[in-house]
């Protein structure tokens, strides 16, 4: 597993790992398989965008955001996640977001994020968003009401997150 940031060049692989798994992603976030081009323009200081590619076949596993980065006192993020088929359910998402949050806690002299606080929102019957939030070790802070606009309407959110502090970086998992 490696991640990397989004290139041109994965345009036509995106919206095809986007089409063959629509049915599993569309629960829970919309379906936009030509939104690549677009993502790639949006990418700045408050969003960065991570491809989990499986090494061995170059085929894309999933992809994470990490949308509305606050540096100064807060360092913080948030964590929005896609996997594709055929990866989803193997593990290997979950392999490669341990490699993003390495990536986020890793201080920017360093070549990372230098990020504080991660932040996972998740829909209350997102029973496999939970178990990844869970899988990486974030605790449950709170309930949040209507949060995000998803599917026509305002959605409640269970918030995740996790600080540096209770982060177990590579070399010491
Ligand atoms: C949420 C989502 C990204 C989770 O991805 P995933 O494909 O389930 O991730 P993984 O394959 O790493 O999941 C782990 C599963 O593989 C299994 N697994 C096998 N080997 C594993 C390993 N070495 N490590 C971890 N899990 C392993 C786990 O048991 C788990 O299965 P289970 O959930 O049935 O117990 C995915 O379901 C998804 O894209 N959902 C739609 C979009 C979405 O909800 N996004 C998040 C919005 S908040």
């Amino acid at each position: 597993m490696t991640i990397r940031a989004p290139r041109p060049d994965d345009v036509v692989a995106y919206s095809e790992a986007v089409r063959r798994s629509a049915e599993h992603i569309g629960r829970w976030n919309p379906i936009e398989p030509d939104a690549l081009p677009e993502l790639l323009e949006r990418q700045g200081p408050g969003l960065r965008t991570f491809l989990i590619v499986d090494e061995a076949t170059g085929g894309l596993v999933g992809k994470c955001n990490v949308a509305n980065i606050v540096m100064g006192r807060f360092c913080n993020g948030a964590l929005g996640y896609d996997s594709y088929l055929p990866f989803a359910g193997t593990g290997m998402m979950s392999e490669g977001m341990l490699l993003v949050l390495d990536q986020c806690f890793t201080p920017a002299h360093q070549g990372g994020l230098g990020l504080h606080r991660l932040e996972i929102n998740v829909q209350p019957d997102n029973e496999r968003s939970i178990a990844m939030a869970r899988r990486l070790g974030f605790r449950h802070e709170g309930f949040t009401p209507r949060m995000l606009f998803l599917d026509g309407g305002w959605r409640d959110h269970e918030r995740f997150a996790l600080t540096i502090e209770d982060w177990k970086p590579a070399e010491r998992r």
